[in-house]
């Protein structure tokens, strides 16, 4: 049997592809203002390339419920399934499916490889996050007061308040976040959708955000709890239980204190982690999918968690012989 390092490693560039195809399809839809189309063209590429890759996967994050979804549900079984040990597979085909349909940035593709049982199937549909980069993960504290959290970050990174940016969801939830935030005097870039992309900022340099504050999807949370496992950062989040149906999903769930705390290492637990994303729209990570008549190009990086390798992939299509793998034609498709 093979080293799951050495696995690892394999399904690297396999899942690269799964992205990729993903972006590719969902890339074409980009401004059309549609978003089941985009989010069809991207499951059905990425379920398609995923039925190549040689894994036995099992997807623990999904596209939601079988009778909802008709790929990519959770429970469902993704890859050749002719390798032993099980994986816990989670997708986001389109992270930002809204930002595609609009032609607005930071769109991503996703796909997370990890040992069986280690991403964690959070009940809710939101949760509150509060994400850093390695300087500062060890000093935040999400029950503590936003100003202390922006106090103790800047000192961390050795700045002023005043020179911090925080990456916050535009969403009326937010109000009084963004006032305390804004009394304490740090800047904010708001973001229409997808703070998978907004947590990871924090700790890719050169990104210039600092922070991520703020309530979003709560398998937004994982697949960022993932990358950020394999970045070095830190993502501390908590379950937004917003009424009485959300308290008995995690109650049936046996989740029996919904004000716990959970880090990057309880959403995303040890180091047999494969983070891999593929731009769609351009972004402060990743340029979007470029077309030119025969070519495309796609930006893609991939991650591992026990080594904090961190690959960047450019790379060329060409159109006039590339196929994708279509899954609902049960056929190789042209892009
Ligand atoms: P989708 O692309 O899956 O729709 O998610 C986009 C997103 O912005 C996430 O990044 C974020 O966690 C979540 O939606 C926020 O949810 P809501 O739009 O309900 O506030």
């Amino acid at each position: 049997m093979r080293a799951v390092e050495d696995r690892e490693r394999e399904i690297m560039l396999e899942l690269v592809r799964v992205t990729e195809t993903a972006a590719l399809l969902a890339g074409r839809c980009m401004g059309m203002g549609d978003k089941e189309l985009v989010d069809a063209a991207a499951v059905d590429g990425m379920r398609g390339m995923l039925s190549l890759v040689n894994i036995s996967g099992r997807v623990v994050i999904g596209e939601g419920e079988k009778d909802r979804a008709p790929m990519l549900y959770n429970g469902e079984r993704v890859g050749t399934g002719l390798v032993e040990d099980e994986l816990d597979i989670a997708v986001d085909p389109v992270e930002g499916t809204r930002l595609v349909a609009d032609g607005l940035p930071n769109a991503l593709s996703v796909i997370v490889a990890a040992a069986r049982d280690s991403l964690m199937p959070v009940p809710t549909f939101y949760m509150h996050k509060l994400a850093v980069g390695q300087r500062a993960r060890d000093y935040i504290d999400i029950n503590a007061p936003v100003r202390e959290n922006l106090r103790v970050v800047a000192a961390a990174l050795g700045k002023k308040v005043r020179d911090l940016t925080v990456v916050i969801l535009n969403r009326p939830r937010h109000a009084d976040l963004v006032r305390e935030v804004r009394e304490a005097g740090a800047r904010i870039k708001f973001i229409q959708d997808g703070d998978v992309a907004g947590a990871i900022s924090t700790s890719v340099p050169d990104t210039g955000v600092d922070m991520l504050m703020g309530t979003g999807g709560a398998p937004e949370a994982v697949l960022a709890a993932a990358a950020l496992k394999c970045l070095g950062g830190e993502i501390q989040t908590k379950m937004w239980v917003r009424d009485a149906e959300d308290e008995a999903r995690a109650r049936a769930a046996s989740f029996e204190d919904t004000t716990q705390v959970y880090t990057s290492e309880d959403l995303a637990k040890g180091k047999s982690i494969v983070f891999c994303a593929t731009g769609i729209t351009d972004g402060d990570m990743l340029k979007g999918v470029r077309y030119n008549g025969e070519h495309a190009t796609t930006d893609s990086i991939v991650m591992r968690a026990r080594t904090g390798t961190v690959r960047r992939i450019q790379t060329s299509h060409d159109l006039s012989k590339k196929t994708l793998h279509s899954f609902r034609a049960g056929r190789e498709m042209p892009v």
